[in-house]
């Protein structure tokens, strides 16, 4: 039989790690807004025997045997998909967000075409075009940019932009954008310059199955996005589109960019779809949605400033410099970690500091909202934010606020006490 030592006798060393990042996840406020607490459940799926299946191809279409289990659960993910976003055809296979997105940049365009994005420094991700990415290195990105004054996407800049470089394809969705994104306004565009419309909802696409962002699916010819964010499903990678383009789609993904389905983790897309198409869920995304607003008004409050005024989704970024002109993303992130908060440093728009200084960060609800916190928490939560970072250089109050945090984050913890996602 297969050696069945737990992990703890295994290998201690690795077993202790495990149990430290645990601890750090239970005793800190998670405020990244790309990351999530995934259920029990959730890790039993993903940490199952399918680890063991090698399953290339697609279901009734293998080059395996033993593949009569695989193909059921596959299907049983890819029609829940289907039933809760409404998409024609969806593809559970890649690895992750950026793999989603290679692959369907690659089914429908050639390399060297033209792709109109969001611009990287305003809300984009590194697969939209950054010139050290796959994207920026294959395809010929234009870009489009904020309203300098509303911090909002600017349509007449994304019409006329368009309308000049005839992109073949059109992206819209970010990784630091906190308004809602009015897909019409980006249909009608692609139409009028004949080019394929891309929704990345990789942060939104929990907002999105819960009813608590607008759905692209009426709009979009492809959509890409990640499971492990606001959806809280396993670390993975999911593509819907018309029928039309699923056969690109599906020998995109495989053969062409990828190998072996990861089919324990396909198992955690079939039952986060399920949690998903939950009452609960929906609750819950609307929750995390009025958790960040209430945060947000809470910072803008006590003096921060909001990028674009505020936020309708699950983040929002805070321009430091309404705090303290010398204070950098990069001090306040690494601060605030030491004092309980853990969250990212982030450029905000026409930020005069570099990407790896920057003079915002970027705050995310999902994972607090997980834990439990409603909106007193918010408000807790975003005045000691704002008192943390002015008073950064007195150590007595310091005392009094770290203390705060610790509060909150036992109140509102990840997971049981020992809880490491293993039997
Ligand atoms: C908009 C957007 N697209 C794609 C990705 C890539 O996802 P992954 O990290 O799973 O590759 C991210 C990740 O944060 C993202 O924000």
């Amino acid at each position: 039989m297969t050696d069945m030592t737990p992990l703890a006798e295994a290998d201690p060393t690795l077993a202790a790690m495990i149990a430290k990042d645990a601890d750090r996840q239970r005793s800190n406020l998670q405020l990244i807004a790309s990351e999530n607490f995934v259920s029990r459940a959730m890790m039993q799926a993903s940490g199952s025997v399918l680890a063991n299946k090698y399953s290339e191809g697609y279901p009734g279409r293998r080059y395996y045997e033993g593949c009569a289990v695989i193909d059921e659960i596959e299907s049983l993910a890819i029609d829940r998909a289907k039933s809760l976003f409404g998409a024609d055809h969806v593809n559970v296979q890649p690895h992750s967000g950026s793999q989603a997105n290679m692959a369907a940049y690659l089914a429908v365009l050639e390399p060297g075409d033209t792709i109109l994005g969001m611009r990287l420094d305003q809300g984009g991700h590194l697969t939209h075009g950054s010139p050290v990415n796959f994207s920026g290195q294959l395809f010929n990105f234009v870009a489009y940019g904020l309203d300098d004054e509303t911090e909002q996407i600017d349509f007449d800049n994304v019409r006329a932009i368009a309308h000049e470089h005839k992109p073949k394809m059109i992206i819209a969705g970010y990784s630091a954008y906190s308004r809602l994104i009015d897909w019409s306004q980006f249909r009608a565009i692609a139409d009028e310059v004949g080019a394929l419309l891309l929704v990345d909802a990789a942060h939104i696409i929990g907002l999105i199955a819960g009813g608590a962002h607008p759905s692209p699916v009426p709009y979009a010819d492809i959509i890409t996005a990640t499971t492990h964010k606001a959806l809280r499903g396993p670390r993975g990678g999911l593509i819907m589109c018309r029928d039309e383009h699923a056969e690109v789609i599906d020998k995109a993904v495989f053969p062409y960019a990828q190998g072996g389905p990861i089919n324990h983790q396909i198992a955690g897309k079939a039952l986060c779809f399920k949690q998903a198409a939950t009452p609960e869920f929906s609750t819950y995304a609307h929750q995390v949605v009025r958790n960040a607003s209430v945060l947000a008004d809470a910072m803008a409050g006590a003096g921060a400033r909001i990028v674009s005024g505020g936020t309708d989704n699950h983040m929002f970024l805070t321009d430091l410099r309404s705090i303290d002109e010398d204070l950098t993303g990069m001090e306040a992130a690494s601060f605030l970690d030491e004092m309980g908060i853990t969250l990212n440093r982030n450029s905000i728009p026409s930020d005069p500091r570099s990407a790896f200084v920057t003079s915002g960060v970027r705050i995310g609800t999902p994972s607090v909202t997980t834990a439990g916190m409603k909106q007193e928490q918010m408000v807790t939560l975003g005045n000691a934010i704002v008192e943390l970072l002015r008073k950064r250089n007195e150590p007595t109050t310091l005392q009094h606020l770290r203390a705060r945090v610790a509060e909150l984050a036992a109140e509102f913890p990840a997971y049981p006490v020992d809880f490491v996602g293993y039997v």
